[in-house]
């Protein structure tokens, strides 16, 4: 895949060499997400940030990661504020940010939606996720992180047994991870959700012609023994026609120390998108794990970073240019102590 200019819509785009292009050059970026060195590759670009959903990580971790190579951030958040209720088409919203704009990043409820906006767009266009569709530099991010817990125990990607767990059917980072699975060889996948929030059987398809063992159920400690991943999600209450509705799958599968203990192998990674449901219906991820070395959840958010950098430098074509417009940090770095 040629990166320069490219929209980042779907990991169908995607082949293994592409993935492993961006994990290389994310894993260029650790000095400056780490505030080691700064860089200012990209001053005088703008990206357009926009998040028609809610979001706290991927809207600040785009932002973030295009601020640490030295661009300035443009933002619009909510339907409210912008035109699109005026009647404006996406569209047209597109012609027009895209003037004003080097990259834009974009979140939207319907599926779908962001890539007919980037159809329309004079500059690249990268998903925030559309709806219930797709989330693909979160699975990236996800596979990225992945790769590295996986290396800590001197394993690779080939080879790897996952369990993913939750709303299957309208959660998109699972979408979007099935999906680049197919890339890698000898996987197997076991879906733990109610039956009807299941994978749609369109992804579990591909995903059993690409070869990957999928294996499908209702029951979540009989099932994570022999797992290297648990990969939790929130039910997306958001997508159901009533909250009432969600509230039929809420704290189904929850994991906590206790069933870890007893359940899992010693060393299995806990994953989740995040945000966690904290609250006392859900708690899928109870906080009682937050001092298991295993969970990867803040690991994750950290990687985002280094992911979205790779992707704008990518599709920016500055990747060897980084270093060369960079300096050491020269205030007093917190992280570092
Ligand atoms: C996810 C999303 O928005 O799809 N969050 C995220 O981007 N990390 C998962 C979720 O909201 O449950």
């Amino acid at each position: 895949m040629d990166f320069t200019g490219a929209h980042i819509v779907s990991i169908d785009q995607f082949e293994r060499p592409d993935v492993e292009a961006v994990f290389s050059v994310a894993d260029r970026m650790q000095p400056y997400a780490l505030r080691q060195r700064v860089t200012r590759v990209l001053e005088g670009a703008i990206l357009g940030n926009m998040f028609f959903e809610p979001s706290t990580r991927t809207r600040v971790s785009f932002g973030s990661a295009f601020n640490l190579l030295g661009g300035e951030v443009r933002e619009t958040a909510g339907f409210e504020s912008s035109a699109l209720v005026k009647g404006e088409s996406l569209q047209d919203t597109a012609r027009v940010l895209s003037g004003f704009s080097d990259v834009i990043c974009m979140r939207h409820p319907v599926e779908g939606s962001v890539a007919d906006f980037a159809s329309a767009s004079r500059v690249p266009v990268l998903s925030g996720g559309d709806g219930a569709n797709e989330h693909p530099t979160q699975a990236l991010l996800d596979l990225y992180t992945i790769r590295k817990e996986l290396a800590d125990r001197g394993r690779s990607i080939d080879g790897l047994k996952i369990a993913m767990i939750g709303d299957l059917r309208f959660g998109r980072t699972v979408h979007s991870l099935g999906k680049l699975l197919r890339l890698y060889r000898d996987i197997e996948v076991v879906l733990i959700s109610p039956e009807e929030l299941s994978l749609p059987e369109d992804i579990v398809e591909a995903m059993r012609l690409s070869g990957i063992g999928v294996s499908i159920s209702d029951h979540l400690t009989e099932n994570i023994a022999d797992v290297d991943i648990v990969y939790s999600t929130r039910i997306q209450e958001e997508r159901f026609p009533s909250k009432q509705q969600a509230d039929l799958y809420r704290g189904k599968f929850r994991l906590n120390q206790a069933i870890y203990t007893e359940y899992c192998q010693p060393n299995t990674v806990i994953m989740h998108p995040l945000p966690r449901d904290s609250r006392s219906d859900a708690n899928e991820l109870d906080s009682d794990l937050d001092n298991n070395p295993n969970l990867a959840i803040f690991r994750q958010t950290d990687n985002g970073v280094l992911v979205r950098m790779a992707l704008f430098a990518m599709v920016l074509d500055v990747v060897d240019r980084v270093d060369a417009h960079a300096y050491d940090v020269r205030w007093y770095n917190a992280r570092q102590t």
